[in-house]
C-alpha cells in the first residue's frame, strides 16, 4: 500500500503517555501544559488492536513513544503483548533514561528490541539548565543499565548552536565506552518547540566539519536501502555516529512512518495538523479490519511532506505559536511521540 507520493507505511511510533518527567528546553520549554485525561489513554489491549490494523497494512516497526513512555505504569506488559506478534519485525523505544535504571531489565525480559535514549550534555549543570531538572545521576545511572542489558542501543543528541555544541567529541568518546552509536540531530522547529530560532540549528554539514577537523576526516556509510532518519558516518579510528538532519536536509520522501498519540489520533506526518481519531471508533468494538480500512484511506492520500515545506518557508520562525498549541494540544510534539 503506497500514499500518493508512492511511500510504503512500515513504521508506526506509538506514544504511550503525553506526560513527562523532563522539560527539555527543545520539546517543552513552557511552564504548564494542557494534559490529556487519563481515562482517554488507549488501553494495552487497545493498543494491539491499532498495531494489528497497521501490521495488516504492511507496517513491521514499532517505537514505544511519549512524553516519557517509563512513565507509563506496566510498560513491560505493553511490551510483552506487542512483543508476541509475529508480523513486528522490530520493536524499540525512546526515553530520557530516568526510570531506565530499574525499567531495563523487566523490559528487556518482555522482548524489547532495541533502545534509543536521549542524551544531549555529559555536564550536570548544563543538563540541568536543558532539562530543568537536576537528575544527570539519575539519568547516566539508567543509561549505563541499560548499555548492560541491550547490544542495540543508541545515544540521540539534539545539537543547539552555542548551547551544547562543545560537546560533539565527548559524547562520542561516552558513547563509545558503553558501546552506543550516537547521532548528532539538528534542532528541529516541531510544534512545542517554541524556542527555535535558525541560529541555533547546526547544520549537518558543520557537524561534519568540525568533527573532520578533529579527526581527520569522516566517511559516509553507503546504505542505499535505509529509510531510518540518521545517515551514518565513520572516523579513521572505527567509530561510527550518525547524524539526523530533518531541519536541513529532511528525509520526506522516503518516510514511511505513521504516528499514534497515547488518546489514538493517528498521525500521517510529524508536522500533520489534522489527524484521524480512532479511540471512539476502537471503544465502540471497531475490528482491526475495520480499523485498517480507515488507516488505508488516509494513507493512500497522504501527501505530507512537513519537513520539507518547512524548509521551503521563507523568513523561517517557530511553527505554531504558543496560543495555537495550548488550543490544540495534540500539535505538540510530546503528544505525538518524538
Ligand atoms: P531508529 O529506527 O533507531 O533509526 O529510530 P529513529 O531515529 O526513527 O527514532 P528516534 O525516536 O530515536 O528519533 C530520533 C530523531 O529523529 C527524533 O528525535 C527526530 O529528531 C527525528 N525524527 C523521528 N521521527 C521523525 C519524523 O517522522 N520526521 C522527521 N522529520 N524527523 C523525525
Ligand atoms: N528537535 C529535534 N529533536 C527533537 N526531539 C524533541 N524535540 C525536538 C526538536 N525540537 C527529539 C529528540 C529527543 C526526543 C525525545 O525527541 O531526539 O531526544
Ligand atoms: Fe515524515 Fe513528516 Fe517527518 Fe517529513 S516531516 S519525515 S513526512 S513525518
Amino acid at each position: 500500500m503506497l500514499d500518493t507520493l508512492g511511500r510504503p507505511l512500515r513504521s508506526l511510533r506509538v506514544s504511550v503517555t503525553d506526560r513527562c518527567n523532563l522539560r527539555c528546553e527543545y520539546c517543552m520549554p513552557e511552564d504548564d501544559y494542557v494534559w490529556l485525561e487519563r481515562e482517554h489513554l488507549l488501553h494495552f489491549e487497545e493498543i494491539a488492536r491499532v498495531v494489528d490494523a497497521f501490521t495488516a497494512l504492511g507496517a513491521d516497526k514499532v517505537r514505544l513513544t511519549g512524553g516519557e513512555p517509563l512513565l507509563r505504569r506496566n510498560l513491560d506488559q505493553l511490551v510483552a503483548l506487542l512483543a508476541a506478534k509475529p508480523a513486528l519485525a522490530d520493536l524499540a523505544l525512546t526515553t530520557n533514561a530516568m526510570l531506565l535504571a530499574e525499567q531495563a531489565a523487566p523490559l528487556k525480559d518482555a522482548g524489547l528490541m532495541r533502545l534509543n535514549v536521549s542524551l544531549d550534555t555529559l555536564r550536570p549543570d548544563r543538563f540541568a539548565a536543558l532539562t530543568r531538572q537536576n537528575e544527570f545521576g539519575r539519568v547516566m545511572a539508567g543509561i549505563q543499565t541499560a548499555a548492560v542489558l541491550f547490544r542495540d542501543i543508541k545515544i540521540d543528541t539534539v545539537v543547539m548552536r552555542g548551547v551544547n555544541d562543545d560537546e560533539l567529541e565527548s559524547l562520542l568518546d561516552f558513547g563509545a565506552s558503553i558501546g552506543a552509536e550516537v547521532r548528532f540531530i539538528e534542532y528541529m522547529d516541531v510544534a512545542g518547540a517554541t524556542r527555535w530560532s535558525p541560529d541555533l540549528v547546526l547544520p549537518r554539514r558543520d557537524i561534519l566539519e568540525r568533527l573532520r577537523a578533529r579527526y581527520g576526516s569522516v566517511s559516509p556509510v553507503v546504505e542505499p536501502a535505509s529509510t531510518a532518519p540518521a545517515d551514518r558516518y565513520s572516523l579513521p579510528d572505527g567509530r561510527f555516529f550518525g547524524v539526523i538532519s530533518s531541519t536541513t536536509e529532511p528525509f520526506c520522501r522516503t518516510c514511511d512512518r505513521a504516528r499514534l498519540t497515547a488518546d489514538g489520533v493517528f498521525f500521517a506526518c510529524l508536522y500533520a495538523t489534522d489527524g484521524l481519531a480512532l479511540r471512539d471508533r476502537l471503544r465502540g468494538g471497531a475490528t482491526p479490519d475495520f480499523l485498517a480500512s480507515l488507516i488505508r484511506d488516509r494513507w493512500r492520500v497522504r501527501l505530507d511532506r512537513g519537513a520539507e515545506e518547512r524548509l521551503e518557508t521563507k523568513n523561517r520562525t517557530v511553527f505554531l505559536p504558543v496560543a495555537a498549541l495550548r488550543a490544540n494540544p495534540h500539535l505538540e510534539m510530546h503528544k505525538r511521540g518524538g
